[in-house]
């Protein structure tokens, strides 16, 4: 080969691999990582993440909530979704990496009669829960932050200022059985489990 031939070779490979490697980035770690400042700014305050997670994340699973005594389906539907990296992850190791979003939007629902029986399905979107994993405890002085997560309520459509003033008051009492999984009620999720 031509000395030229070999350099336009080794360019070629070069632009290739840098082209690549952003890509394979975005596949992995960097992606989960990402997480924390996907749904915070520098002081900690949580916002739900600015992305398509409907298309974009994984659907981890939904919760339906039974509708009161004499009333037919479901009255809401809890959906909830996280980076398609961070189920790579916890499908390996059994635990959600630092970066690791947790989002559950809240559906109201309609309930009608179908051909297939008495069915609900999602309508509205009434809010939003998030947990962001980060196991360093990175905002020690802010009340959103702890046990190993971040943690934050959205009402209705405000997607940037949570209500929540205290995780350890408004969150972490009911999230008591789900301790032993790290806080998350991860058998609502069979695509944790695998196929
Ligand atoms: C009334 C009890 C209750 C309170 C209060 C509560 N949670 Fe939950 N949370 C649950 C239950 C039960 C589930 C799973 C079943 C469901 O969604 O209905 C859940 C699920 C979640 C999920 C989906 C991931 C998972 O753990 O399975 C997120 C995210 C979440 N909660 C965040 C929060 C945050 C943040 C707060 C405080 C602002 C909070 N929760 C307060 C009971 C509660």
């Amino acid at each position: 080969m031509k000395k030229w031939n070999k350099l336009a070779v080794a360019a070629i490979a070069l632009a290739l691999t840098a082209g690549a490697f952003p890509f394979l980035m975005q596949n992995g770690n960097a992606e989960i990582s990402k997480g924390l400042a996907l749904v915070t700014n520098s002081k900690g305050n949580i916002q739900v993440p600015d992305v398509d997670y409907r298309k974009d994340w994984t659907m981890l699973g939904t919760y339906a909530v039974a509708a009161d005594d004499g009333k037919e389906g479901s009255k809401g539907m809890h959906v909830v979704y996280t980076q398609p990296a961070s189920v790579k992850a916890y499908r390996k190791t059994g635990k959600f990496p630092d970066g690791t979003v947790l989002l559950k939007e809240l559906f109201s629902t309609t309930t009608a009669s179908m051909t297939t029986g008495t069915v609900s399905r999602a309508k509205g979107t009434d809010g939003f829960f998030v947990m962001v994993k980060d196991s360093k405890n990175s905002y020690p002085d802010n009340k959103l932050w702890g046990d190993g997560w971040g943690w934050a309520f959205f009402k209705g459509g405000d997607r940037k200022n949570t209500t929540t003033k205290d995780y350890k008051a408004e969150c972490l009492a009911c999230h008591v059985p789900a301790k032993g999984n790290d806080w998350v009620y991860v058998e609502g999720y069979p695509v944790l489990r695998g196929k």
